[in-house]
């Protein structure tokens, strides 16, 4: 049994003065909020009152955060339970579209919701669906070959010890289900070392909600989506909050921006179109102030483009981490 304890925290949207001066919410139009959450970035944005606001998010538990929205805002906002896959099937005759916003991961309620089984502190099966799902964490762990494990704890977690985590859930699964504390327990005599700066159980932990949750393809889909339903002059803008995330949006932007030809003695890469423009070259990163207020927010990156020229060629960024997709699709096993 899943405990059932949920600790409410007060949240804080990451980054949002920044994200309003680059979207300028104030000449109106309508936004298109990727990541409704807890609806930090939709309230602020209909708070000027030429907006209108399309939100998406894949956990039906956040319905009754959107329905204060619809109760203050009417018609100005509509909340969809999707993912990133499904944008383009958003209104596409909507012309007024301004930005699509994506405010990657989860917040720190649905790390607290144990029944959400995100934290370690979790405690009974195994869960980590945020929501439209086909398999959770319990499948992956119980079922998935050891070789599969393996991989997916060392390449979406970065996970050290991932062979000997692997080959120990095999050997341990062979006697009963595993469930979240014998998993935590695996993973913390895996490890040599008494003390480590992070819990032990948070890369591996990472990993698996990546994989059960396929992040991989959520978030290129999202990037290639959301790009496609901009009209010229609109505003993408990414906040991630690991260097897998980061290294695919910036990828996609720096890949198709402006300045992408390397060299000017290279001839013009014509599979590498010209279609967007990027705000920032740099990530934009929390104050010192922010991070004091909302210490997660440490780790958030910020990168934002304006589209400026339409989506004709396949995207390659499918082929691009065609490795990361392979190791996402270990799930067909399951
Ligand atoms: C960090 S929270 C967003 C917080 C929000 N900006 C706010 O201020 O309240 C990220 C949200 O994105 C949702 N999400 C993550 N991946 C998703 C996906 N692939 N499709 C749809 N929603 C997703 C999560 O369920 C979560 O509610």
């Amino acid at each position: 049994m899943n405990a059932t304890i949920k600790l409410e925290k007060k949240h804080f949207p990451v980054l949002l003065d920044e994200l309003i001066s680059i979207i300028s919410p104030l000449y109106g139009g309508t936004f298109i909020d990727c990541t409704f959450g807890e609806g930090g970035y939709s309230k602020k944005i209909l708070e000027y009152k030429k907006n209108s606001v399309i939100a998406i998010d894949r956990d039906r538990d956040v319905k009754t955060h959107a329905e204060v929205l619809k109760k203050k805002f009417g018609k100005r906002f509509i909340f969809i339970n999707s993912t990133f896959k499904e944008i383009n099937s958003i209104n596409k005759t909507n012309k007024n579209i301004k930005a699509a916003i994506f405010d990657l991961g989860y917040s720190a309620n649905q790390i607290l919701d144990y029944s959400k089984g995100l934290s370690f502190s979790s405690k009974g099966k195994l869960n980590m669906k945020m929501g439209i799902n086909r398999f959770s964490a319990h499948e992956t762990i119980n079922k998935l070959e050891e070789e599969h494990l393996k991989k997916i704890f060392k390449y979406f977690g970065d996970e050290k010890n991932a062979n000997l985590i692997a080959k120990k859930i095999v050997f341990e699964r062979k006697k009963r289900l595993l469930q979240t504390e014998d998993l935590v327990k695996i993973i913390e005599t895996s490890y040599k070392r008494k003390y480590t700066k992070s819990h032990k159980s948070t890369k591996v932990f990472q990993a698996l909600r990546i994989f059960v949750n396929q992040e991989i393809s959520q978030l290129i889909y999202g990037l290639i989506n959301s790009f496609k339903i901009l009209p010229v002059g609109g505003y993408l803008v990414f906040v991630t909050f690991h260097s897998i995330e980061d290294r695919i949006v910036k990828f996609f932007f720096k890949n198709y921006s402006e300045s992408s030809n390397i060299s000017r003695y290279l001839p013009e890469a014509t599979h590498e179109k010209k279609i967007l423009k990027l705000l920032n070259k740099k990530p934009i990163i929390p104050t010192k102030k922010e991070i004091f207020l909302n210490p997660p927010s440490r780790s958030a990156k910020l990168r934002a483009i304006k589209k400026i020229g339409t989506y004709e060629n396949k995207m390659n960024v499918f082929e691009k981490y065609a490795n990361l997709l392979k190791i996402e699709n270990f799930s067909k096993n399951l």
